[in-house]
């Protein structure tokens, strides 16, 4: 039996569905800092508080398809099974049924939605140690549920049991389908790699908080979170034996056969770019085009991204794609593989591939000269090699790129410091990381002396002044987004006693005719004199009333909106103007480029 990507999603959903779940959708890839981690790495991840107890609004049983974004194995990336973004398949009971429900569902899905004959089915259950018992519970309901008791394992700690690094957590028990692969020993079981297991999902039972490495308490609830992996499963169920041979991938990589005139699959260096290039345009498409999009940087997740738009740039280049392929492909994606299930991509469509894009652009122009760059060093230590060895034969060649070399890659050509490493070694070279770090911790200081000072009292205050020019920060997006389109979000603001700082979404510079516009249109709330007025709702009602900004909350916690008669109304914990009329006038005074598609508008009011 085959599966498209689109109906195992389907039957996932329709089948948990029947079995009393509630569908609560996905939620965005970006993690909210939190969790301490940049991209929601796993379906229970934006669950926390409800495995926690905190009751969720849609009950006690829920399921999904959430995407999530590994990065952790992005240089694995480029092999048959890797991808640095993936969807999971969903469930779980929050308090709610336990072992006998979930393995008796468990076993009817891979049997009868799946249809896996039941002889290869093999799970693993957790062998217990000094804190926790051995689950013979869950084997003996796998037992039960039609599993063969001569195909049920019981597995250590590090194989059965599931946390992160705090919260909700404990042991668990995977489901393997059992290949025609020979044992490769008497001890042949799940957990070794000689291929006759395949994993195809992981049944959790969350019965503990992990609240210090080394320190767990037991939780006031029993739950189950259960997890399977879209693209394994689509591989597994259509025997391609490779992610990039399923219907997610497949039209790219007909795509980058053209574009290239290269065969996938023929050779390792082509098939591995193609992989390459499909795996991380995808997940930059889903990250520009995320809820809480981000754009690439210097920092933190955008940095990430960065990182994965250049080095597609790069593997592009090595096959000889045309670099506006990559947006083609975006397209694909946007257009045809996520349409359904990603619906924002289609809405955001133009501003992802422009920022996409722009990344490529600006980057392709840096990379020819970078490869240049990059050769002359390697040159010079060849030559210094050469050197060494006539006047001494015993002279060991150096092959190390040193940290300022390294450092001038990616500060001057933009190269990613993982992406020197990489070429290094494709060299037989490495790259002083550490004296990488010491480079650009010397440049962050040197950047930092200079520019501190340049503007007094940087720390925001919260006196009746900056509390107007609050004000004025709200109404100013309001008049980006009527002149510019609500894709314009916040990025990042700052407060002084003397003027606001506004970072957001935008590319260029705003004409003068355009700033005179956003000028106007504030003032233009001012003298109506608009009263300001926080109202209170929960933030799904808020939502649906048309409340933007930026914020953590949750679905039905109530959060803090200010209304601008119908000039904006944005979420947002105050304080504000109790009138427009305080503001007086608004004036831009400034603007300037923070990074790459983000802009920065430095204004003032009251200057009547
Ligand atoms: N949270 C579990 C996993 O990611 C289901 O495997």
């Amino acid at each position: 039996m085959k599966f498209t990507s689109k109906e195992l999603r389907n039957q996932w959903l329709n089948f948990y569905k029947e079995r009393g779940h509630v569908d609560v959708g996905a939620v965005s890839l970006i993690g909210d800092g939190t969790t301490g981690v940049m991209f929601n790495v796993a379906g229970m991840q934006p669950l926390m508080p409800y495995l926690l107890g905190k009751a969720h609004p849609k009950g006690t049983r829920l399921c999904n398809v959430q995407g999530c974004v590994r990065t952790v194995d992005i240089d694995e990336v480029g092999d048959a099974s890797h991808c640095t973004f993936f969807e999971m398949l969903g469930s779980w009971s929050l308090g709610d049924y336990f072992k006998k429900e979930r393995t008796q569902w468990s076993y009817e899905l891979l049997t009868q939605v799946l249809h896996f004959s039941p002889d290869r089915i093999a799970v693993t259950c957790f062998a217990g140690n000094e804190d926790v018992p051995r689950d013979e519970e869950t084997a003996r309901y796998r037992e039960l549920s039609g599993i063969k008791k001569e195909n049920i394992y019981f597995l250590p700690k590090k194989d059965n049991w599931w946390e992160l690094e705090r919260g909700p957590c404990g042991p668990d028990s995977e489901m393997f389908y059992i290949t025609d692969k020979p044992a490769c020993g008497p001890n042949c079981n799940p957990s070794c790699d000689c291929g006759r297991f395949v994993e195809v999902g992981n049944d959790v039972f969350m019965q503990y908080e992990r609240i210090s490495d080394n320190e767990y308490i037991p939780l006031k609830q029993k739950n189950v979170d259960t997890g399977w992996g879209l693209e394994r499963l689509l591989v597994f169920l259509n025997n391609t034996g490779d992610v990039y041979k399923t219907d997610l991938f497949v039209d790219t990589i007909q795509y980058l056969e053209k574009a290239a005139n290269l065969k996938y699959g023929v050779d390792e260096k082509t098939t591995r770019a193609m992989r390459i290039i499909a795996d991380h345009t995808r997940t930059s498409v889903m990250l520009i085009g995320d809820e809480n999009g981000i754009l690439p940087s210097n920092i933190g997740a955008g940095y990430i991204l960065r990182r994965l738009i250049r080095r597609a740039v790069r593997y592009a280049n090595e096959i000889g794609i045309e670099l506006l392929n990559i947006g083609e492909i975006a397209k694909i994606f946007i257009e045809k593989i996520y349409n359904e299930s990603y619906p924002r991509l289609l809405e955001k469509e133009e501003y992802i591939l422009t920022e996409l894009n722009r990344e490529i652009e600006k980057f392709n122009k840096a990379l020819a000269l970078g490869n240049k760059e990059f050769e002359k060093v390697i040159g010079g230590i060849e030559r210094k090699n050469q050197f060494m060895r006539q006047s001494n034969p015993d002279y060991v060649d150096e092959k190390v790129i040193n940290g300022k070399s390294a450092f001038r890659l990616f500060d001057t050509f933009g190269f990613p410091i993982e992406m020197t490493i990489e070429m290094a070694e494709e060299r037989g070279y490495i790259v002083d990381k550490v004296g990488f770090d010491e480079a650009f911790r010397q440049h962050q200081e040197l950047a930092r002396s200079t520019s501190a000072g340049a503007f007094k009292g940087g720390l925001a205050d919260d006196s009746e002044w900056t509390t107007r020019l609050h004000t004025a920060c709200h109404l100013l997006l309001a008049g980006l987004r009527k002149l510019f389109g609500t894709h314009i979000e916040q990025k990042g603001s700052n407060i002084t006693s003397e003027r606001l700082r506004f970072d957001f979404n935008f590319d260029r510079k705003l004409t003068d005719e355009e700033v005179k516009q956003v000028e106007d249109f504030v003032n233009d709330a001012i003298n109506k004199s608009i009263p300001v007025q926080k109202v209170e709702m929960m933030l799904r009602d808020a939502k649906a009333q048309g409340a933007y900004g930026i914020h953590k909350a949750e679905e039905d916690e109530v959060v803090s909106i200010y209304k601008i008669g119908d000039v904006d109304f944005q979420i947002c914990g105050g304080p504000h103007a109790n009138n427009t009329s305080e503001l007086v006038n608004f004036k831009i005074a400034k603007q300037e480029a923070v990074s790459s598609g983000v802009r920065r508008i430095k204004a003032i009011i009251n200057v009547k």
